[in-house]
């Protein structure tokens, strides 16, 4: 595995995961959930974000890192208080989740009651500007509204796939979802 193979690789419920994390290879981002772990680069960027913005103690990560046994357990657990629409709308097929790579994160406001599977992260404020930043950092926003065709995942403000630069910065640039651009690559590879 090469760096590109693992940073920009597709998870998708066509594409399962290829690429795990090395077990070493995992930190927490946020000093304070030391428990919630993303790949060593990954976890790197959205530190250094946050640094940036100042926004520890108002952007704070809910879900980073699963293992196969706890995308499973997600799964079958919003399954039965929340029903097949809803599961298959929010929560990767195991196997198929981006969490399972080390590379995705959910991010919610600081507030009270967070919604475990649907975190709310705002739009506006420190928010937005977390929003503005995240590509420069090489995070991009992969469920976006609109493109739930091609991504097979409903809307998803809070998740942020981290996978380096450029590629977040044309992705999000372009309106692109990683879909779409890993489709190009291969065309211009080609
Ligand atoms: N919520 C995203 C789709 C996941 O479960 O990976
Ligand atoms: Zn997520």
């Amino acid at each position: 595995m090469n760096y590109r193979e693992f940073y920009l690789q597709l998870v998708d419920p066509q594409n399962p995961v290829r690429f795990l994390p090395d077990g070493r290879d995992l930190t927490a981002p946020h000093p304070d959930y030391p428990d919630i772990l993303m790949e060593r680069r990954a976890a790197a960027a959205l530190r250094a974000l946050l640094a940036r913005l100042d926004a520890f103690d108002k952007i704070i990560p809910v879900s980073g890192f699963r293992s196969q046994a706890e995308q499973q357990a997600i799964w079958d657990e919003t399954m039965s208080s929340h029903g097949p629409d809803y599961t298959k709308s929010y929560v990767a097929i195991p196997g198929c989740s981006e969490h399972q790579t080390g590379l995705a994160i959910d991010l919610a406001a600081n507030r009270p009651d967070i919604d475990f599977i649907c975190p709310d992260l705002p739009y506006d404020g420190v928010y937005g500007e977390f929003r503005r930043l995240a590509p420069e950092y090489g995070f991009i926003l992969r469920y976006p509204r609109g493109k739930e065709h091609i991504t097979q995942i409903s809307e998803e403000p809070w998740h942020f796939r981290y996978i380096g630069t450029p590629h977040a910065q044309i992705i999000t640039e372009n309106g692109l979802v990683l879909e779409e651009y890993m489709q190009e690559e291969e065309q211009n590879a080609s």
